[in-house]
């Protein structure tokens, strides 16, 4: 979910709604605005996306305080009456809230036994004891941090009270949010982005921190209402990063961006020598390690999977890869000495976020590979590297998934080399290469628009098999066309399709098999040759000097080690074609958010 907040001399309602628009990635299901001025308090809410709470916004209103959420489902169904702002029993505040409230319940019997309650929500427990302490005689700051006190859980608030239309308070734990600093106006966001439109300066706020924001002051207390001083800092976000310009979807822009990515990863990762160079820290970290556990949730995984090869053949330091969600519980045996990465695009997933929070209270050394410069993972942990892809604001990520193999790569081959370890190449060349090869590939879109159009129109599933490093992008293949064009799909290695997975073929199953891999080339071309048995259709990905002749596509040729950065690119586009010819939304799947800031 995303929150905003505006508090200044100008109507509000645009401000929120288009800062909505720009949060929008982290969830769509419904949303809303409340908006204060001499006539009280005003909410209006829809269920759906933004454009539809757009057309339930009275024009008429104005109002130079509000706030506004939208929202990715996690207690209780897309509804209207289930969408913030939530209100008090008498409909003094009003709140905004991001996270999950893990007491509730208890709060809802101990406190609020004698309130009607309106929701099944955690977050109208909030609201509601706000009023209740202020109705004991608590000033509302009092009221409101008395309130955050008792919760357990994750939260950033935004709240604002009918009697006073100069304040918003905010508060904020474990979930995201900033405060961004105007002449004449304060505005409040869960990133950056949503606020680009009217402030560049912003200023972080920490866990258990709460803000008291006006039209010209901020104040930051902590609980104990201590005033905190901190400095603001400029987020270095270009507005027109964020634009679609010409593209229909960002997807396609984003998928057109990853050879200016991988350019720009190399010029940020060289140093006046044109040597790779990362901070020396961690590569002090890294050799200090005796295992690294990669810790990564959806594509980021998949990334995760990649990058224990690059390090594990080219450092020789053994790796281990785990979905972030099972590993606070499902802890492995650690090793002596072990160093955490966090791979995450938007640095914010609650999933990751747990396991740094665990095992920092366990003192292990960790680093975050993260695209937001400043977001929670990166902050937390002891070292970061970045991506330096852009924003990415398709939910299905693309370009972060090829800049975190190059990272990773980049990675792996200055440790290697500190380690004096031969690398089987020269990096910086090789990435050229991919650049250029990502270019052919972007230049091919027909052809990826007609294997979309033949194989994947009316299909039901489909399989994408691959050997080695090409089940890894086989899998993320899968996950692609799943996320976006809502087709049943499933990445297998090779091999274990006829241990169970082979029952599902069927006269006309699509399987995109990916042979990239010398050392494979014909064991996955026996698996193609049993699937075909069965019934299957075909479509060969392979790499240039290893092709065939049946086979659909050739990618040119790359190191084989980086293969994922190029074989990746037709998958997502297949993908991309494929949830066109059927309509889907591709920007904003189903069910979907870009940044799943609850566990
Ligand atoms: C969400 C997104 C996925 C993404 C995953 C991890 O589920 O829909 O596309 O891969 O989160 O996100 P992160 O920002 O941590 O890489």
């Amino acid at each position: 979910c995303g929150i905003v907040g505006y508090i200044g001399y100008n109507d509000s309602k645009e401000i929120l709604l288009k800062g909505l628009e720009k949060l929008e990635y982290r969830g769509y299901d419904s949303a809303g605005i409340a908006v204060i001025n001499n006539d009280g308090v005003q909410i209006f809410k829809e269920k759906g996306r933004i454009a539809d709470l757009r057309e339930a916004v009275d024009p008429k209103v104005e109002a130079q305080t509000g706030i506004g959420h939208t929202r990715w489902a996690t207690h209780g169904v897309p509804s209207r009456t289930n969408s913030h702002p939530h209100q008090s029993a008498s409909e003094r505040f009003t709140l905004v809230h991001n996270g999950v409230i893990e007491n509730y319940d208890i709060l809802k019997r101990e406190y609020l036994q004698n309130v009607e309650m309106k929701s099944e929500t955690d977050t109208e427990v909030i609201v509601q004891l706000v009023e209740l302490f202020a109705n004991e005689g608590l000033q509302v700051e009092d009221a409101f941090r008395k309130t955050l006190t008792l919760l357990h859980g994750s939260y950033a608030l935004a709240l604002i009270d009918e009697q006073d239309k100069e304040t918003i308070y905010v508060a904020k734990n474990k979930s995201p949010l900033l405060v961004g600093l105007g002449f004449g106006f304060n505005v409040v966001a869960s990133d950056a982005m949503a606020m680009l439109q009217v402030t560049d300066k912003y200023v972080e706020l920490m866990d258990k921190e709460m803000v008291i924001v006006k039209k010209e002051e901020v104040t930051i207390k902590n609980l104990d209402g201590e005033v905190i001083n901190r400095e603001p800092y400029t987020a270095e976000l270009d507005a027109s990063d964020i634009e679609k310009g010409t593209y229909p979807h960002y997807m396609l822009k984003e998928i057109d961006e990853q050879p200016a990515v991988m350019r720009k990863i190399i010029q940020n990762y060289q140093d006046e020598n044109g040597e790779l160079e990362i901070d020396s820290d961690i590569v002090t970290a890294m050799n200090d390690a005796d295992r690294i556990y990669i810790i990564a949730a959806g594509t980021s995984y998949h990334a995760g999977l990649v990058g224990k090869q690059f390090i594990e053949r080219m450092a020789q330091i053994p790796v281990e890869v785990h979905i972030s969600s099972e590993f606070g519980y499902n802890m492995p045996l650690l090793s002596k000495k072990p160093l955490f990465i966090f791979i995450s695009q938007s640095g914010e997933t609650a999933d990751s976020r747990q396991v740094l929070v665990q095992v920092k209270e366990m003192g292990h050394k960790s680093l975050t590979i993260t695209n937001v410069p400043g977001s929670t993972l990166s902050r937390e942990a002891d070292h970061t590297m970045l991506l330096y892809a852009g924003p990415e604001i398709a939910v299905a990520s693309t370009k972060a998934y090829t800049a975190q193999l190059a990272v990773l790569a980049i990675l792996a081959e200055v440790t290697a080399k500190s380690r004096a370890m031969e690398v089987p190449f020269n990096l910086v060349q090789e990435l050229g290469i991919v650049a250029n090869a990502m270019e052919v590939l972007r230049d091919s879109k027909e052809d990826f628009e007609m294997i979309a159009h033949e194989y994947l129109s009316t299909t039901r599933n489909c399989f994408f098999i691959g050997r080695g490093i090409d089940f890894y992008v086989g899998l993320e293949g899968a996950l692609k066309l799943k996320e976006i064009s809502y087709i049943q799909a499933e990445g297998f290695a090779g091999g274990e399709l006829k241990h169970g997975t082979i029952a599902l073929i069927e006269e006309g199953t699509p399987v995109i098999a990916l042979a990239t891999q010398k050392f494979v080339n014909l064991s996955i071309r026996g698996n193609v040759k049993e699937v075909v048995a069965r019934g299957a259709n075909p479509c060969i990905i392979s790499m240039d000097g290893l092709n065939m002749e049946d086979d659909r596509f050739v990618i040119p040729e790359v190191h084989e080690l980086l293969t994922p950065l190029i074989s990746v690119v037709p998958v997502q586009l297949i993908s991309y074609y494929a949830a066109l010819h059927r309509d889907c939304d591709v920007d904003k799947p189903r069910n979907l958010a870009k940044s799943v800031t609850v566990e």
